[in-house]
């Protein structure tokens, strides 16, 4: 043939539809992207360009078509979108933007300046919502763009989402399709990390990932998270009134019929008022309490969008203009060790300042040394860092090819064997990805374990700020948390900036804080892992603190609810004799609760789950071995993998392949509600 491709084309073709399907699916399936959207657009835009120079490469199902992955063994029933659910293009800085209005212009022979809508682009999951006689039917994932999965069990959670169109005068249509994103809010997707880490689970990478999985957990399982799911309206796809005749009054109408609609939105005369609005959102970006990641410009007038169509993947009448990368490279300079209020050593990397999203960013957290590890993460290293929803910035990968070229080789980082505060050796318990400092009196634990102590959710002590801690430590007058209940308004009166006033309302506080409940006291202690939730549960099922104090780590673990970490971590506590008697001091200095009644404990078989095996698959609400224990209390096993012989498969939060596996053998499958009522 005489102008076929040359062979490296077709092969890079190949390796492209391969890598763009790959993180399709880590995308949309399992909500765990390994790239950023840059990285993603500039594959994408390779085999673009690849099949535009040699068409005979384009083949009919390439990922340059369509959006999405497949919908294959999500567990969902899938059903079709009335009218496709498309993606948009993306300009990736200015040029860009002027080449898409004059496409359009030259696409529809005209020269004058286009009215278009500017839209935040919201980095969500974007779902369509179906609406009969003004009643909320069905609600879809985006899916592969035809077809979506059914979340409307999930989506009917959702707070911002009317289960009836509001009026506003006007009668309901008898369908109508909705368009829109679910986003989770930043404040509680970092709410949901942090309780994701107490409860030693992997953290969402960003918001989007953290509401897609939300929304594609089975049923309902975990409602707060549903409850804190947003969803903002773009679209009316179906179901217009009569008289529209834009984008801009279908915005309006959305809000009206009770949606909420971006707030920033604008028209815009004219590409230059669209480059206006770009810049100003992006200087707010931060100070949104959502993600998001550029602006979509629309044609405003419909019957402009109608003759300029769309293609398969996209419509010709709108674009992405994204907002440059929440990404940069810069180099590591050094790498600090801070120590927290339960000794834990956390490396934090100080970075050569860089811009990132519009914001200076020179630190950069490193977790623990197995994330360093990982990373392979050295002093001296180029790195890629990123801002994604969390306030702390994350090194996404280091540059290895830049370390090539460094002069001297860069070492490997460890973490200090020898506690860079009070000079003890630090300790890695083994199954912990935490090194520690284990000595409780070391000042930079004194200090917080003293702010945690007197914090609302432990003892409540008032008047016991930061400034008086560290002065407190400084001083020499408080080296242990019992120390403080020996303090006597005479002595504290001598402190700097302390009035006889505050000092005496100081030990009046302290005097009230001596009755407390057992749970507070727990907290109180700061043992690591050890939150309101589960010093709650080893209050009530130990009953007392002498038989929590005599039980091994076995034995804690049996509680449900109650991981093999934190079992470990109380036992480690209590086995150490200087705690014992610190426990010991403060009871005698007057700390004193009522024990609260022992609950009584599990039942032995004869269960409801006699001989009955089950396999827990996806994330559940509690640690697995938790629901193991609570099986076998109930008389039955708990097994590795699916058979016939299995009776349920208990599925989490994404459950992954096991579901499918299961529904093919004809296996029973439960939720963690269904489970529950079982046990
Ligand atoms: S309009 C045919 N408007 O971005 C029009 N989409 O990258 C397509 N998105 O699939 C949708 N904010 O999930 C539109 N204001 C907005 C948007 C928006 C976020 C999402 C949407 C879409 C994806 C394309």
């Amino acid at each position: 043939m005489a102008n076929s491709p040359p062979e490296s084309s077709r092969r890079r073709v190949d390796e492209l539809t391969a890598e763009i399907r790959r993180h399709n699916a880590l995308y949309y399936q399992n909500d765990l992207p390994e790239i950023g959207d840059a990285e993603y657009d500039a594959l994408l835009r390779e085999l673009q360009g690849l099949e535009a120079d040699h068409p005979e490469l384009l083949a009919a199902d390439s990922p340059s078509r369509s959006v999405g992955a497949p919908l294959e063994g999500t567990g969902f029933a899938t059903a079709a979108h009335r009218t496709p659910m498309l993606s948009l293009d993306n300009a990736m800085d200015a040029d860009e933007l002027r080449a898409f209005d004059q496409r359009i212009a030259k696409l529809l022979g005209r020269s004058e300046a286009f009215e278009y809508v500017a839209e935040p682009k919201l980095d969500g999951s974007g779902v369509e919502l179906i609406y009969r006689e003004g009643k909320f039917s069905q609600g879809l994932t985006r899916g592969d763009g035809r077809m979506g999965e059914d979340v409307t069990v999930n989506l009917s959670r959702v707070p911002s989402i009317p289960k009836q169109l509001r009026g506003a005068g006007a009668r309901p249509p008898g369908f109508a399709s909705i368009r829109g994103e679910v986003v989770l809010p930043l404040a509680a997707f970092q709410a949901l990390n942090s309780q994701r880490r107490e409860r030693e689970l992997e953290p969402f990478a960003n918001p989007r990932n953290a509401a897609a999985g939300a929304l594609r957990q089975i049923h309902d399982i975990d409602l707060p998270r549903l409850r804190s799911l947003e969803f903002c309206a773009y679209a009316l796809a179906e179901g217009k009134p009569e008289a529209h005749a834009s984008q801009w009054q279908s915005l309006e109408t959305l809000g009206q019929w009770g949606f909420l609609v971006s707030p920033e939105s604008r028209v815009c005369q004219g590409l230059e008022e669209v480059f206006l609005f770009y810049r100003e959102l992006l200087e707010r970006r931060s100070e949104l309490d959502v993600e998001i990641d550029g602006t979509v410009v629309k044609v405003n007038d419909l019957a402009l969008q109608q003759a300029l169509g769309t293609l398969s993947r996209a419509p010709r009448w709108a674009i992405a203009y994204k907002f440059p990368p929440e990404q940069a490279t810069t180099r590591v300079e050094a790498i600090h060790v801070q120590v927290g209020r339960t000794g834990a050593l956390t490396p934090v990397a100080k970075l050569e300042p860089v811009r990132v999203g519009g914001v200076q960013v020179s630190n950069a957290t490193l977790h623990n040394q197995d994330e360093i590890n990982r990373k392979d993460i050295r002093v001296g290293d180029t790195v890629v860092v990123q801002r994604a929803g969390d306030v702390i910035p994350q090194i996404v990968r280091i540059l290895l090819a830049a370390r090539a070229e460094a002069k001297a080789p860069l070492e490997p980082y460890a973490l200090p064997v020898d506690c860079p505060v009070c000079g003890g050796k630090t300790i890695r318990l083994d199954g912990e990805s935490v090194t520690r400092c284990p000595n409780l009196d070391c000042p930079a634990q004194l200090k917080t374990n003293l702010r945690h102590l007197a914090g609302r959710g432990a003892l409540d002590i008032d008047g016991l700020g930061e400034k008086i801690v560290e002065q407190l430590v400084e001083s020499g007058l408080v080296e242990r948390l019992s120390d403080l209940f020996t303090l006597e308004a005479e002595t504290l009166e001598a402190l700097e900036r302390m009035g006889a006033k505050s000092a005496r309302n100081l030990v009046a506080s302290l005097e009230k804080a001596r009755d407390t409940t057992l749970p507070r006291f727990l907290i109180a202690l700061g043992i690591p892992h050890v939150g309101a939730t589960i010093a709650e549960v080893l209050a009530t099922e130990f009953g007392g603190l002498e038989p929590l104090i005599a039980a091994n780590a076995p034995e804690i673990e049996e509680i449900e609810g109650v991981g093999p970490a934190i079992a470990e971590s109380v036992a480690r506590f209590f086995a150490d004799p200087s705690n014992v008697a610190e426990v010991e001091r403060l009871r005698e200095l007057g700390l004193r609760w009522r024990d609260p009644d022992p609950a009584p404990r599990q039942a032995g078989p004869g269960g409801a789950l006699v001989g009955q095996s089950l396999v827990l698959t996806g994330t559940l609400s509690a640690p697995r071995s938790a629901f193991k224990a609570r099986i076998e209390a109930a008389g039955g096993k708990v097994v590795g993998s699916l058979s016939k012989k299995t009776d349920f498969l208990v599925a989490g939060d994404n459950p992954g392949g096991k579901l499918q596996k299961a529904l093919n053998l004809g296996v029973k499958v439960l939720d963690e509600g269904a489970l529950e009522a079982l046990l």
